[in-house]
């Protein structure tokens, strides 16, 4: 389906260009030329694959435009329209060009006076503003800017372009943030009396809905989805005599309620989802013919879902889920006479449905099924087998009480699946096997049991796999290493796993996380996994794999997180030979070990990613994976759900380790969590941990550790957890600071140690001025990793920190599932037609 895309593009590319067979090319006027010119040459052309994952395939027109050679007049370029008869430049189309820079106010474009077309869609403007000298181009009719990263206030000038019939601002940006504002929709919008598309998605407006607005008569297609709405949405524009298109999804606190509506209306699509809307679902409904999208998902209706939905022959997307009917008879007492829309998307998550809705015996053309959240209990029946055979390709059932598939199929029986989500159900028995399409497997958290059957490696170009939480047993199977030539994601941890891990790993793998934590593994840890070049995350921990110390793995570029703890490690860490370095590490735990040994200088060196600070983006594998964390702190084991990128973190407790602890390790200066708790480290505390700023948490307890604790640390402002117990320690504890938070039991059994929070009472060239009381609280700064976020999971530990990664699934966030529904890879079809509307 992805292929349709392209498809479409070429044969749009390609129908300009044999229509101009039929014509001479105007001329280009030279003055618009030397712009059209300039205005190329303020931009890098840079590749946006990186840039927002939803993108269209980048189209550099720009890139062909030259003044000399063949090629001079401008009116032949890619994206570049003259008008017959004047040559002026009257169009620009330069959507998904590559374009990175600013526009700024002088810019050459504001040269173009005859432009009617401007569509700069999909390039990187680099958070410069749109520039109010736009409202110059006052012959503009078309005019799309929406997804160019642009930041600030929309110019009002933009009310001067009396005859737009088309504008488009949306913006989605992937944390969600709205970066740009308008301080006044109606002034901006209000005389532009020609609009028929209005398009300003992820703006942040934080007002009412103008009432005003529903004196755009002309108007067929308005999105406000996203925009801080709020108060109550105008009946009015519901019947507006031409809007075809309504999308105001994502205003948490816009209220509303569906008026009654009568048959020559032209709505085809309503998207009302996560907004307050609320009230009944009028009977009138049904006179909607043409409806063909219509989403409500997370609002507030009740009453009953009316019969005279039967009649909307249209209506292929479907979205109920998560609101508050009473009766849902039209969905379960659906006989096989009736006549029914056909859906493609039918989502009726989160409605308490206590058995699979008769209305599903009539679909044939589903492509997405979502009843997740339900109360669907015992087996899936077997008239669903047939259900929409053929086309189902995205199945959620997630957080129901199924305990299985009626008859126990040997696979899962919808052939063409592509993702299939079972988790937080009771499964039991075998783990059902998945058609050889399958690209994405959630089962976690059931209870299936026994080995895994090898079929399973009959799916084809598996993504995720995500076994996790059940009691599989036995191998794991050789033939998973096969898949890793498509697999990204492999999560087996929390099951009964054990024997060694497949050693199959082989070049071209492609893994980013494997999570085999809380098995019984052993043996090594397969030297092929060097052949996974792009792996992330690597998570072993709770198992019982007997090896030495595996920096082998430090060529893995991509590492950022390495969890070995809970085994039986042992050795000393040895530079390696080759160029091991660990470039993009961020966490590493191998505590709970029997790692001996000094720590070598020379590794720390390298671990580059270490030294930086800042916080980036969640980290985000593929769909809606994240990385979580639990850790242990005084016996209360927290997890936190979504990891930061920035977070940072070395655990290497409970080992054997001696020697000095190395100075170089207040180079690695992004670190917030250090613990070298219950080894045999001699020596001092190196006072370039003075230098660690970002450390939220400092654990050096349970060591020989002798000499006095570096003054330095005081200048440690986030440190939050500190514990130097039982050491050899002497001299005064430093003052002030977040010294004046920490506890008798952080220093404790130092015989040496001296001065407060401890009762012993240091010589009086000791005592130093009193603490500064200042600033504790101005010095926590904005970003703690450790006060946010966590969530108690477990209590009571041993052993100072233990400090494990895990991988949790987090229910997508708000903003990113809209996106994803509306532009995302998994509706790719939708979006045709969503667009198809221009
Ligand atoms: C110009 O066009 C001629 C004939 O079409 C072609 O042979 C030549 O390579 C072109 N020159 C350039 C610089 O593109
Ligand atoms: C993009 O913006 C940043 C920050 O303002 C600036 O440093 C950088 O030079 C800009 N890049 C371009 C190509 O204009
Ligand atoms: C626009 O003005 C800036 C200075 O404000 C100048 O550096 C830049 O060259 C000008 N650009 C054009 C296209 O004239
Ligand atoms: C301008 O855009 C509109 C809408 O996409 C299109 O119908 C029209 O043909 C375009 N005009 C030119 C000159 O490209
Ligand atoms: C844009 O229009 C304003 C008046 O509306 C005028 O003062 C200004 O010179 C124009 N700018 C350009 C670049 O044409
Ligand atoms: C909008 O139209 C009204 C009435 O025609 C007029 O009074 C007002 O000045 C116009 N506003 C703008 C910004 O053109
Ligand atoms: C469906 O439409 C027909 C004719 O338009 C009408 O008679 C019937 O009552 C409608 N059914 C429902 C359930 O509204
Ligand atoms: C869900 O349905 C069950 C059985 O019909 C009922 O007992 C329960 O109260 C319902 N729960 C909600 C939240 O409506
Ligand atoms: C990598 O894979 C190849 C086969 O593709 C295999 O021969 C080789 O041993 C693997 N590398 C390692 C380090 O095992
Ligand atoms: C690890 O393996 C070595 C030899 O292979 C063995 O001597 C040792 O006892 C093993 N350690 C554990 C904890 O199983
Ligand atoms: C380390 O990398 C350098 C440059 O990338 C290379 O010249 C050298 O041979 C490598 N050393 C080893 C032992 O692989
Ligand atoms: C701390 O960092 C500063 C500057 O980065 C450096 O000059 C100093 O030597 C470091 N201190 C220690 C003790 O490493």
């Amino acid at each position: 389906m992805r292929l349709l895309f392209p498809l479409i593009a070429c044969l749009l590319l390609l129908l300009p260009r044999s229509l101009s067979y039929s014509y001479l090319p105007p001329l280009c006027h030279q003055e618009e030329k030397i712009a059209l010119m300039q205005f190329k040459d303020s931009f890098i052309i840079k590749n946006m694959n990186s840039f927002w994952e939803y993108t269209e395939e980048n189209h550099p027109e720009v890139a062909s435009w030259r003044i000399d050679g063949n090629n001079t007049n401008c009116c032949v370029w890619d994206g570049v329209e003259c008008n017959q008869d004047t040559g002026h430049v009257i169009a620009l189309n330069l959507q998904s060009s590559c374009l990175y820079g600013s526009i700024t106010s002088n810019s050459s474009l504001f040269r173009l006076h005859h432009l009617q077309n401007l569509t700069l869609v999909g390039n990187d403007f680099n958070h410069s503003q749109i520039p109010s000298e736009i409202g110059n181009l006052s012959s503009l009719i078309h005019l799309h800017l929406s997804n160019s990263n642009f930041l600030g206030q929309i110019p009002f000038e933009i009310q001067y372009l009396s005859k737009l019939s088309f504008l488009s601002v949306t913006q989605f940006s992937s944390d969600g943030y709205n970066y740009l504002y308008t301080t006044s929709l109606t002034s901006l919008v209000q005389n532009l009396t020609n609009l028929e598309t209005l398009e300003f998605s992820g703006i942040n407006i934080s007002s009412i809905v103008p009432e005003s607005l529903a004196n755009l008569s002309s108007l067929k297609f308005l999105t406000l989805d996203g925009c801080g709405l709020y108060g109550r949405f105008p009946t009015r524009f519901f019947q507006l005599p031409h809007l075809q298109f309504l999308s105001v999804s994502y205003n948490k606190d816009l209220t509303g309620h569906l008026p009654e509506f009568d048959t020559n209306s032209p709505l085809e699509k309503l998207f009302l989802g996560s907004t307050n809307f609320s009230g009944n679902l009028p009977a009138s409904i049904g006179n909607l013919n043409s409806l063909s999208f219509f989403t409500i998902d997370h609002c507030n209706f009740s009453g009953a879902i009316p019969n005279s939905f039967s009649n909307l022959t249209q209506l292929t997307w479907l979205d109920l889920s998560q609101n508050s009917f009473n009766d849902l008879s039209w969905l379960t007492r659906a006989s096989s006479n009736d006549i029914l829309p056909q859906f493609q998307i039918l989502r009726l998550a989160n409605l308490n449905l206590t058995k699979f809705p008769d209305i599903l015996r009539n679909q044939s053309k589903l492509l997405t099924l979502n009843l997740e959240g339900n109360n669907l209990h015992g087996l899936i029946p077997k008239w669903m087998y047939n259900v929409s055979k053929e086309s189902l390709q995205w199945l959620y059932l997630s957080n129901n009480f199924l305990t299985g598939i009626e008859n126990f199929p040997a696979i899962i029986p919808w052939p063409n699946l592509l993702y299939i989500d079972f988790k937080n159900n009771m499964m039991h028995g075998s783990l059902p096997i998945p058609p050889p399409s399958l690209v994405y497997y959630f089962v976690s958290s059931n209870s299936l049991t026994g080995r895994i059957s090898p079929f399973i490696c009959n799916m084809s170009s598996p993504i995720v796999l995500d076994l996790s939480y059940n009691s599989l047993s036995g191998m794991i199977h050789p033939c998973f290493g096969n898949l890793s030539q498509s697999l990204l994601t492999l999560i087996l941890r929390s099951n009964n796993f054990d024997g060694t891990i497949p050693k199959t790993w082989a070049k071209g793998c492609l893994l980013r996380m494997l999570d085999l934590r809380q098995n019984q593994l052993q043996g090594h840890l397969p030297r092929s996994l060097a052949n996974c070049t792009e792996l992330e995350y690597l998570h072993v921990g709770r198992n019982q794999i007997n090896d030495t110390s595996p920096f082998w793995l430090g060529t893995l570029q991509q590492l950022k997180i390495l969890v070995l703890h809970s085994n039986s490690f042992h050795g000393a860490i040895k530079s390696y030979e080759t160029n091991c370095t660990f470039p993009n590490l961020r966490i590493i735990d191998l505590s709970h070990n029997h790692f001996s040994g000094n720590l070598p200088t020379g590794y720390f060196t390298q671990w580059d990613a270490m030294k930086s600070i800042g916080v980036k983006n969640l980290y985000y594998l593929s769909y809606s994976v994240y990385y979580s964390i639990t850790i242990v702190i005084k016996g209360v084991e927290l997890e936190y759900k979504k990891i930061q990128d920035g977070l940072t973190v070395i655990d290497f407790s409970c080992n054997r380790f001696k020697g000095d602890i190395p100075e170089i390790l207040g180079n690695l200066k992004g670190l917030h969590v250090l613990n070298l708790s219950n080894n045999a480290f001699t020596g001092h505390i190196p006072s370039s941990f003075g230098n660690l700023t970002q450390l939220e948490s400092l654990d050096l307890s349970q060591n020989k550790l002798f000499g006095e604790i570096p003054p330095k640390l005081t200048q440690l402002n986030f440190l939050s957890k500190f514990n130097v117990s039982h050491n050899c320690l002497t001299g005064p504890i430093p003052h002030g600071q977040q010294f004046g938070t920490f506890e008798n039991t952080s220093f404790e059994d130092n015989r040496g140690l001296c001065g407060r929070p401890l009762s012993k009472i240091c010589g009086d060239s000791d005592i130093s001025t009193p603490p500064p009381s200042t600033s504790f609280e101005e010095n926590q700064g904005p970003k703690f990793f450790f006060e946010f976020g966590w969530k108690v999971i477990v209590m009571g530990y041993g052993c100072g920190f233990v400090f494990g990664v895990v991988i949790g699934h987090i229910v997508t966030t708000r903003k990113q599932d809209w996106v994803i529904k509306i532009f995302g890879k998994k509706q790719r079809q939708t979006r045709i037609k969503v667009n198809g509307r221009k």
